[in-house]
């Protein structure tokens, strides 16, 4: 299956979930939400604008139409330098734990599970993923992922909500900090500008130290500088955190496999493409003590 077959499959269910909301206006009202949307990610260096605002089933749906498939793409990317760097697998045994910072929307999972179906040199077996994300509805779109796809690895997934900028939501939650893989895809960039007193160096410092010796940690953003000195300063200074793999700012497309054509009739009904080239940075840790 490819990333847009998949996406597909979130897609129908969101549009079924928006037609109980909005009727016969659900249309309209998507094409709305992905004008809001880019108008959105234009602004996301502003420190005064209100957090994009993912609750309507319209917007959700047109998230997923335009980026999940694609952000899923460069996530595989971005593990095929994993494993380079690694010289070998990614995961050492044949269980693991995935968690994603800002994984509703799916394109972070997505990604993995793509990786694991064209890895088959991979030891998993089964891998269980936390998405946590600060938008509580997000949650139905994917828990159920892991029955759709027949896979060689048992994929379940949990939903997780937990607000970055509020730490009473992740003070004393423990069990996401026990991953093998954590994922922050275009994610720093979303929150960035909510950084009130230092409360987001406050969570990246409690993965960082509290996490396992051995865990590898994805960053995939927009490529802006400011988003990537913003999290570069959360780990360049640690002795328990090493690069692996850097790359600023380069031009990337999904892999020529990953054909947006598997959208079927949305894809002309919204006369929309999916984003198929963005500018992009991506840095792979690891925790060596
Ligand atoms: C641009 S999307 C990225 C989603 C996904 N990782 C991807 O690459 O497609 C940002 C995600 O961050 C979530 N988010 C926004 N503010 C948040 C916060 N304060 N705490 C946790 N999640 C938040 C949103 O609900 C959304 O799912």
């Amino acid at each position: 299956m490819t990333l847009f077959e998949l996406v597909k499959l979130a897609l129908d269910e969101l549009y079924t979930e928006g037609k109980k909301e909005h009727g016969e206006l659900l249309d309209d009202k998507i094409k709305e939400k992905i004008s809001y949307l880019s108008d959105c990610y234009k602004e996301l260096v502003n420190t005064k604008r209100q957090p994009v605002d993912y609750r309507d089933p319209a917007t959700r749906f047109a998230y997923v139409l335009k980026y999940v498939a694609t952000h899923g793409d460069y996530v595989v990317q971005a593990l095929e330098e994993l494993k380079i760097a690694n010289k070998g697998t990614i995961f050492q045994s044949e269980t693991a734990r995935l968690t994603c910072i800002g994984g509703g929307p799916g394109s972070d999972v997505t990604g993995v599970i793509k990786y694991l179906s064209e890895n088959k040199d991979e030891p998993l077996k089964k891998l269980t993923c936390y998405l946590l994300d600060g938008e509580q509805s997000w949650a139905d779109t994917w828990t159920e992922i892991g029955d759709a796809i027949s896979s060689d690895v048992a994929i379940n997934v949990n939903f997780q909500p937990l607000d970055v900028t509020k730490p009473t939501s992740w003070a004393s939650q423990k069990k996401f900090l026990r991953a093998d893989l954590f994922t922050f895809i275009y994610f720093v960039s979303e929150v960035k500008s909510f950084d009130n007193s230092g409360v987001i160096g406050d969570f990246w410092e409690k993965i960082f130290t509290e996490s396992d010796v051995g865990t590898n940690f994805l960053y995939v953003d927009n490529g802006h500088k400011e988003f990537n000195e913003f999290f570069d300063s959360f780990w360049r200074s640690r002795k328990d955190i090493q690069v692996l793999y850097e790359q600023d700012n380069q031009w990337t497309t999904p892999r020529y496999s990953e054909q947006s054509d598997h959208l079927g009739e949305y894809k002309s009904r919204f006369e929309q493409h999916p984003k198929m080239k963005s500018m992009i940075t991506i840095r792979i840790l690891k925790k060596i003590q």
